[in-house]
């Protein structure tokens, strides 16, 4: 493992109570509950030197000096499945694999992202969507997961994985759909009064990041944001968040923007993306190759900083 220095720096606070970062002026860790890593948007792949990339963000993660006890991966794991075919997903994953299994220590728990499901575009990845692992099948081998959503309980708080991928046209856009939201409902429901709640998924419930740079104006002037860069169901998801009445962080990937925003009581934060601008540089020309350390406090406030794991960008490898 390498033994880099951490550098630290805020995520752009865009909505946030200046109250949010009082953790960060805190001489001790005194309450805290669990200290995590998150990761996502690694997209890894032979290419663009992302395999020794991603080596790199896993030993710098574990290589903190307070280092975290578990890491919360948000998807896009593999570069992208949507368009390739079988033996280039299977690529994918084994390198996915391989580097987890080499290279980190830490327990893991996955989100789907939409780069994960193997085939949606069945003209570019040459499937007929009637493949046993076509769709999200294959990541879930991959990811070693039994159920694209799901909840479990460490350190005092409880964690909701959600799946934000609903396949559609060829493609996919963002919604949790009938059943998914269903059981969120009764999730939610089954939390005991006082235990605080983190929610992550791939793609972000709520963003500003998406507004100021995936919103357009229609001809009629209104503002038009695609439903693959925010959930659709926004809104019923955030009322069952804000009824519920504990749900602290939601995390979230997908953009490659480090952006948060706060609304009733909760904070919806976008860590960027391992892989910043998919291997090629700097995303925007400010959001780094990078990654989240977040510190979760008994009393239900948490501490969220962004890291950039050192990556430079390689013109070409194989
Ligand atoms: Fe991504």
């Amino acid at each position: 493992m390498s033994g880099a220095t951490a550098t630290l720096w805020a995520a752009p606070r865009l909505g946030a109570a200046p109250e949010d970062d009082q953790r960060a002026a805190l001489p001790s860790n005194a309450g805290r509950s669990l200290r995590l890593a998150h990761i996502t948007d690694v997209h890894v792949q032979p290419e663009l030197g992302a395999a020794r990339g991603l080596a790199q963000c896993l030993h710098h993660v574990q290589s903190q000096p307070d280092a975290p006890q578990l890491i919360l991966n948000t998807g896009d794991s593999i570069m992208d499945a949507i368009e390739a075919g079988a033996d280039r997903t299977e690529l994918q994953w084994n390198l996915w694999q391989k580097l987890l299994r080499d290279e980190c220590s830490l327990p893991l728990e996955h989100a789907i992202g939409n780069h994960d499901c193997w085939g949606l575009n069945r003209t570019k990845s040459g499937t007929t969507g009637r493949e046993p692992r076509w769709g999200k099948q294959w990541a879930l081998e991959g990811l070693g997961l039994a159920s694209p959503y799901r909840s479990f309980d460490r350190a005092g708080w409880h964690f909701i994985v959600l799946d934000s991928i609903e396949p559609y046209q060829d493609t996919y856009r963002a919604r949790l759909g009938a059943e998914q939201l269903d059981w969120l409902k009764t999730d939610l429901a089954s939390v005991p009064k006082g235990v605080p709640i983190l929610v992550l998924g791939h793609i972000p419930i709520v963003s500003p990041g998406a507004v100021l740079n995936g919103v357009k104006e229609t001809p009629d002037h209104n503002l038009e944001l695609p439903g693959a860069l925010t959930h659709l169901d926004a809104k019923p998801i955030h009322d069952l968040l804000r009824r519920q009445g504990n749900v602290k962080l939601c995390l979230s990937g997908h953009l490659h923007l480090v952006d948060r925003a706060e609304y009733d009581g909760i904070t919806y934060i976008s860590t960027g993306a391992v892989s910043a601008s998919w291997w090629k540089g700097i995303r925007l020309e400010r959001f780094d190759y990078g990654y989240a350390l977040v510190d979760l406090f008994k009393d239900g406030t948490f501490h969220y900083q962004f890291v950039s794991y050192g990556w430079r960008t390689v013109a070409s490898e194989g």
